[in-house]
This record gives structure tokens, C-alpha cells and sequence, in this order.
């Protein structure tokens, strides 16, 4: 090939400026990659929704690993890790025309297998926090194959890890958990001998250790995980009636776009005797009610719940859609169950579980000014109805008794930092202490 020397001239030009080009990429990425290390930037929170992120961004720290969380000890809330999005559901958040309920669950393992009821009967996504026992990671194997393996689980649910740094830990990422976790969360099992009803008993045969349950932590991180602006919060054993989401829609959608004002809405909790079919509708309810067989949720050895079942009951069976009637929060005793709207308040960390852990943000709610509303049509029941409490629960109850000095005015100092005292005198008296 023959060049001339003008186009040899070119060529050396170009080359040089290719060389130029090149050395000029080399050190920018060097500089960026520099002042990347001096100055590091902060991860992307992965688990977090961006609307939990922005209430609580002053009480997360957030470490250097995608979707681990270490919460530290603050006025509300107590040291403990979390994976976030540990098993992360396939179905994608496209806005509807509607704001989707999450429906915030949360247990241990061995009562994992009772996720695959709601995953069946849940209108929309759930945010299922388990409370795990570290080092025993071998033990998230079923649960990770329940996951992947069944769809319905797999399309709506997403799973988060919680638990306490062992001793000596400093960090969440300290110790072989963590890694295990990661691994797990990275693995992908084959589905081909997977069987349903094998993999429920396992789960249900797993050994956790007796002790304690920190119900407000898990509460909590039920909610953190959930990528939509309402929750309602359950204990994972209870079953919620029959399209439940569908049913509260027209007033959730209130409640997002702020209609309501500052609120919460409140639905009713029962018992049914075990024997008894759940009932799919209002009616057989109704009768199952008149039976006895359905009974408000520990009635007989408590006085938690918020009158006026009859005028409830009324409503529900002659109304077509679901209706809202106000309540007054006027005793420290109610605890209703709640959905609400993703910047109420959280449940207070230091509570002790099976006292009062429900009571504190009902009370906290009361001080922060919100109105409870009453909603018909809707529910859910606890399986068993309860006659006594067991030995156990006595026991745990006792501890908690005792633990509860302490806890309530740690709490009411925290209100008090919190919202001004005189809200205070809007709300019930809380005996010894307010
Ligand atoms: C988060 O907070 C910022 C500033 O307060 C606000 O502009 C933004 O809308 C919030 N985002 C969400 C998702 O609530
Ligand atoms: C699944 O496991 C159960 C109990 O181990 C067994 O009875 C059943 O036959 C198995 N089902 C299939 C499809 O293999
Ligand atoms: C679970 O425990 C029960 C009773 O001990 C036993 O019959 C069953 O085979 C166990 N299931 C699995 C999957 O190990
Ligand atoms: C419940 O247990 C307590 C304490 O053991 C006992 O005194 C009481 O009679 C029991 N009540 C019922 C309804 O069984």
C-alpha cells in the first residue's frame, strides 16, 4: 500500500491523539477511583423503601453492604441487624390506580409455614420480617426453598432477616451469620424435588430457642421492608377475612391522599373455636358469632377491645361497602389493630413483648394527635380460642410485668421529648404513671 507523506503525517496525528485519548481516560478513572476511596460514597439502602428511608434515616445507620441494616440503641428503638429483601418477591410495584396494602408479618422460623395462607388469600404484597438465631443458618434452607419454589409465596412476599449480634460481635458483618445469609440470599436451589408439604412440616419442625421475642423490633422491620404507603401489621398465626385489601380500598386510598386527616384505621380481631371452617362471608360469621364459636380475641381474660361489636355487626351485614365510624381512644387498655399510613409513628423498641408492646403506640398515636377510625366488613382470626393463658405465657407475662416498671416511664420520657406534655391531657390517664 502506498501513503503519501501528508497522509503519514495524518496518521501519526491520529495515533498520537488516540494515545492522548487513552492516557486521559486512564488517569480520570484514576481520580475518580482515588477520590472514590478518600471520599466514600454512600451505598444505595437497597431494603428500604424511600418513604421508611425518609422517616428514618436519623435511627438507621447504614453500613457498607447492600440490604444490611444495623439499628442502633436510640429513645425508640433497640440495637438489632436486618437483611432487608433477603427473599425478595418477582412481582413488580407498578403503580396502580391504587396505593397496594402491605400487609407486615413477622414471626420465627418454625411458624414460616403459616406465609403460604396469607400469600393465598392477600390482595396485594406482603413484608414478612423473620427473627433468626444466628449461627444456624442451615436452618433458612426451607425456608429459602418454600420461596423459590412456590409461586404464590415467591410472586407477592418478600422476607427480611432480623437478629442480635452475638457477643463479642461489633458489627453486623462481623462473624460467619452474615456471610451464610449473603450466600443463601444469592443461591438460587433447583425446584425440581421440591414438595410443598415436606418443606411446611420442616419448618414447622424447626427448634428455635426458647427466650425472648423482641414482637416491637419485628413489628417494625415488617414495616421498614414494605415498599408501599399503607401497612397493616399481623401476627403471622392470625387469617384475614375474605378479600380483605379489596374491601378496605375506597378508604385506604382516602387515607393516603389524606381525606381523613391525621388518622388510623381500626379493624376488629376474633378467636374461633378450632374445629370451626373459616368463614368466607359475613353471614356465616355472623352465625358462627351467635354460636360462640367466634369470639372477640381474648375477651374472657381481657378487656382490650373497642365496644360497640353490635352496631359493627349491623353494619357489616346490611351495608354493601365497607363504612368507617370513629372511636375515642379514651382508655390505655385498647390496642386495636391498625392499618396506617407509612409515616405513623413505629411501635417503641423497648417494650417488653406480651406487656403492653401493642398499648405503646396506640397510646403514642393518642399523643401525637391521630383519630382512630372503626372500619366494618373486615377482620381477621386468631385460630384456638384461649381460655387461659398458658404456664408459659404466665411466666413470660410475669417477667414482663416486672420489666414494665421500667419500660413505661423510659417510654413517657421519650413521648415527652417527643410531643409537647400538653398533648398529654387529651389522652386517657396511664395508671402510675401518667
Ligand atoms: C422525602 O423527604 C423529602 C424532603 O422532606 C420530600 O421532598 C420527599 O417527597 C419525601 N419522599 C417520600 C417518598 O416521601
Ligand atoms: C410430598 O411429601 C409427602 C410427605 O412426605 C408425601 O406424602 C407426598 O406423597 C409427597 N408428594 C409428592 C408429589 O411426592
Ligand atoms: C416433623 O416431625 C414430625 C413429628 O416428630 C415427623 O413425623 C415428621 O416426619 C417431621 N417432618 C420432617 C420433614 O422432618
Ligand atoms: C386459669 O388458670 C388459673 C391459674 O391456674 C386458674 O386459677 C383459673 O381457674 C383458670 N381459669 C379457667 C377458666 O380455667
Amino acid at each position: 500500500m502506498y501513503f503519501s507523506k501528508r497522509q503519514k503525517n495524518l496518521h501519526a496525528w491520529a495515533l498520537k491523539l488516540l494515545l492522548l485519548f487513552i492516557t486521559a481516560v486512564v488517569i480520570l478513572y484514576c481520580i475518580v477511583g482515588l477520590v472514590n476511596l478518600i471520599f466514600p460514597r454512600k451505598v444505595k439502602n437497597y431494603g428500604l423503601s424511600d418513604y421508611v428511608t425518609n422517616i428514618s434515616l436519623s435511627i438507621v445507620h447504614i453500613e457498607n453492604r447492600q440490604n444490611l441494616v444495623h439499628v442502633r440503641d436510640d429513645v425508640n428503638t433497640a440495637d438489632h441487624c436486618v437483611y432487608y429483601n433477603f427473599l425478595k418477591r418477582i412481582k413488580e410495584y407498578v403503580a396502580p390506580d391504587y396505593e397496594p396494602i402491605s400487609l407486615a408479618l413477622h414471626s420465627t422460623i418454625n411458624s414460616a409455614h403459616h406465609i403460604v395462607k396469607h400469600a393465598q388469600s392477600w390482595n396485594d404484597f406482603i413484608s414478612y420480617a423473620v427473627f433468626f438465631f444466628p449461627p444456624d443458618g442451615d436452618l433458612l434452607l426451607p425456608l429459602l426453598r418454600l420461596h423459590r419454589c412456590n409461586m404464590l409465596v415467591n410472586d407477592i412476599v418478600s422476607i427480611h432477616l432480623v437478629w442480635h449480634r452475638g457477643f463479642l460481635q461489633k458489627e453486623c458483618d462481623d462473624g460467619s451469620a452474615f456471610e451464610k445469609i449473603d450466600m443463601l440470599a444469592h443461591q438460587d436451589p433447583s425446584c425440581e424435588t421440591f414438595n410443598l408439604t415436606e418443606t411446611l412440616s420442616t419448618l414447622r419442625n424447626v427448634t428455635t430457642p426458647v427466650g425472648h421475642y423482641p414482637i416491637n423490633i419485628m413489628r417494625n422491620e415488617a414495616r421498614r421492608g414494605a415498599t408501599s404507603k399503607v401497612h397493616i401489621i399481623g401476627d403471622i398465626e392470625t387469617q384475614y377475612s375474605y378479600n380483605f385489601a379489596n374491601n378496605v380500598r375506597h378508604s385506604t386510598q382516602k387515607l393516603v391522599n389524606g381525606n381523613y386527616g391525621k388518622a388510623v384505621l381500626a379493624y376488629r380481631r376474633f378467636e374461633m373455636d378450632e374445629m370451626a371452617a373459616f368463614p368466607m362471608d359475613l353471614k356465616v360469621f355472623s352465625e358462627l358469632m351467635d354460636e360462640k364459636k367466634i369470639l372477640p380475641y381474648r375477651q374472657r381474660f381481657a378487656s382490650h377491645f373497642v365496644p360497640g361489636l353490635k352496631e359493627w355487626m349491623a353494619t357489616s351485614l346490611t351495608r354493601e361497602k365497607a363504612e368507617l365510624t370513629p372511636f375515642k381512644y379514651n382508655d390505655y387498655h385498647l390496642e386495636p389493630q391498625l392499618i396506617m399510613r407509612h409515616d405513623v409513628p413505629f411501635h417503641f423498641e423497648h417494650a417488653s413483648s406480651n406487656h403492653f408492646d401493642q398499648q405503646l403506640l396506640c397510646y403514642e398515636l393518642c399523643r401525637a394527635g391521630y383519630t382512630f377510625h372503626m372500619i366494618t366488613h373486615v377482620f381477621n382470626i386468631h385460630p384456638g380460642i384461649n381460655v387461659n393463658s398458658t404456664e408459659t405465657e404466665r411466666s413470660l407475662n410475669s417477667i414482663a410485668n416486672s420489666q414494665s416498671k421500667q419500660i413505661i416511664p423510659k417510654f413517657m420520657n421519650y413521648l415527652n421529648t417527643r410531643y409537647s406534655k400538653d398533648s398529654s391531657k387529651q389522652c386517657p390517664k396511664w395508671e402510675d404513671y401518667v
